[in-house]
């Protein structure tokens, strides 16, 4: 039986998700909720070695279908090993990025169908869905521009084209699931958009 809340991040790349976690993390502690923070692909070790896998620039004969199938393994063992159990505990999990990740970029960006990667997450994970998910929105252009600032991974190295797709997924998410979506502007400054964050959850987490 599930007891805690399970939060999770979304964006394109360089939507500065990893700052604003944290943030919301520090805040949640703060108020004296048991957080765990976590990422995928990754959050284990198994995970971890998948995502070596998955963003090394140098696979680029990786086939759509194998993609999409380590991005959901990965995920299988998160939530076995780290999401679930700390959900059962009754923590508040933050995760940055989950099953709509595989939405927005293998179905949106590669054109995967929609049904059957929403049935092998379904699988992967035993249909367990967020509370909230945080989308944080950004122009594609000012998202990509920060991302590939760094050494570009597997993913990043794509069109922009592509990332203009996985964008238009994440709104049409948003759209078909508006009861636990969250749409936040991403511009600004960090401050600014941490609370805008606090808005969306202090309406949905019982304890703020
Ligand atoms: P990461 O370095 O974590 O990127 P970011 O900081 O933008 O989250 O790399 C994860 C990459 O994998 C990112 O480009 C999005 C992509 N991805 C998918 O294509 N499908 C998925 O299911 C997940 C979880 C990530």
């Amino acid at each position: 039986m599930k007891k805690g809340f399970f939060i999770t991040f979304e964006g394109i790349e360089g939507s500065g998700k990893s700052t604003q976690m944290e943030l919301l993390a520090a805040h949640l502690s703060k108020k004296g909720c048991f957080v765990v923070t976590t990422r995928e692909p990754g959050g284990t070790r198994i995970g971890n070695e998948i995502r070596r896998i998955l963003l090394n620039p140098k696979f680029e004969e990786m086939d759509f279908r194998a993609e999409a199938l380590l991005y959901a393994a990965s995920r299988a063992q998160h939530v076995c090993e780290v999401i679930k159990p700390a959900l059962d505990a009754g923590k508040v999990v933050i995760s940055d990025r989950y099953v709509d990740s595989s939405l927005a970029y293998q179905v949106f960006g590669r054109g995967l169908l929609w049904e059957e990667i929403e049935k092998v997450n379904r699988w992967a994970t035993g249909g367990l869905k967020p509370d909230l998910t945080i989308l944080l929105y950004i122009p594609a252009e000012e998202g990509l521009s920060r991302a590939t600032e760094s050494a570009a991974d597997r993913i990043e190295r794509e069109s922009v084209e592509f990332h203009h797709r996985v964008q238009e997924g994440y709104k049409e998410l948003a759209r078909r699931f508006p009861e636990r979506y969250s749409v936040v502007d991403a511009t600004g400054s960090a401050e600014s958009i941490h609370r805008r964050i606090l808005q969306a959850v202090e309406s949905r987490l019982p304890v703020l």
